[in-house]
């Protein structure tokens, strides 16, 4: 069953999935909870001078955090390599009609984010590189890319529990450079011992509209912790 376009309360689009009865974003305003999220306390967190960021976001969905993430590396001159993982992709008839082109006045980026091909790379940008994988995040395997930040954009643990097990996070945790973040929008304390238990530091950081708290956690960086201690 395709989901169903729902109007939030900053005015931008989200999806409804009868199936979970769950949102793809806050009804609060999907725009703003993914600037909030994703792009404040997850990207603008992990910039880097001299040389690219990596991204990895799990739950591709709409787009919405990769063309926030491709108009803010733009904007902030970040190269950004951008690996958007995704189970079950939008059909073309239901991302056309979502309003996030208009709305950040980026028709062309938000319709090449859909059309070109999955599992292979694309240079959509010189400051942006992508490649969306169509697989579930149980299907995906550590490599030799660490990563700088995770978008962790699941549905619900109440609605999809099992993509907020150690488990399944850990693979994710183990791609995680050291200092890098993962950020969600989820402030469930399972899920936040589960980071812990993996040796995240996890953070309670003010949420979006409408969501009292978010979780931000970074994986612990001993060599730069030894190198301050051996400078102090
Ligand atoms: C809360 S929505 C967020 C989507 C997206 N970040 C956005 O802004 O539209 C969760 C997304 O996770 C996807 N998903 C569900 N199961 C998954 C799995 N096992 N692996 C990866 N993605 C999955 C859903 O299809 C959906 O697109």
């Amino acid at each position: 069953m395709n989901p169903e376009i729902i109007i939030t309360e900053d005015g931008s689009h989200s999806l409804y999935n009868a199936v979970l009865d769950e949102t793809y974003h806050s009804r609060h305003g999907a725009l703003a909870e993914s600037r909030h999220v994703f792009i404040q306390n997850g990207l603008a967190q992990s910039l880097s001078a001299d040389r690219a960021i990596q991204v990895l976001e799990v739950g591709f969905g709409t787009g919405l955090n990769a063309l926030l993430t491709w108009q803010y590396a733009r904007e902030a001159r970040q190269r950004v390599e951008y690996v958007g993982i995704e189970r079950f992709p939008l059909s073309e008839e239901l991302w056309r009609r979502l309003n996030y082109g208009t709305a950040l006045n980026a028709e062309r980026e938000f319709a090449a984010l859909h059309e070109i091909s999955w599992n292979e790379p694309h240079e959509l940008e010189t400051c942006f590189h992508f490649l969306k994988l169509n697989i579930g995040v149980e299907d995906f395997e550590a490599s030799d890319t660490l990563y700088d930040v995770v978008y962790y954009d699941a549905f619900a643990p109440e609605k999809q529990p099992e993509m907020w097990t150690s488990e399944t996070l850990s693979v994710v945790v183990r791609s995680l450079r050291p200092g890098g973040i993962l950020v969600t929008y989820c402030a469930k304390g399972q899920f936040r011992r589960n980071l812990r238990g993996l040796g995240l530091e996890v953070e309670s950081l003010p949420g979006p509209p409408g969501k009292r708290a978010m979780t931000r956690a970074r994986k612990p960086d001993e060599k730069a912790r030894k190198r301050a201690m051996s400078k102090s």
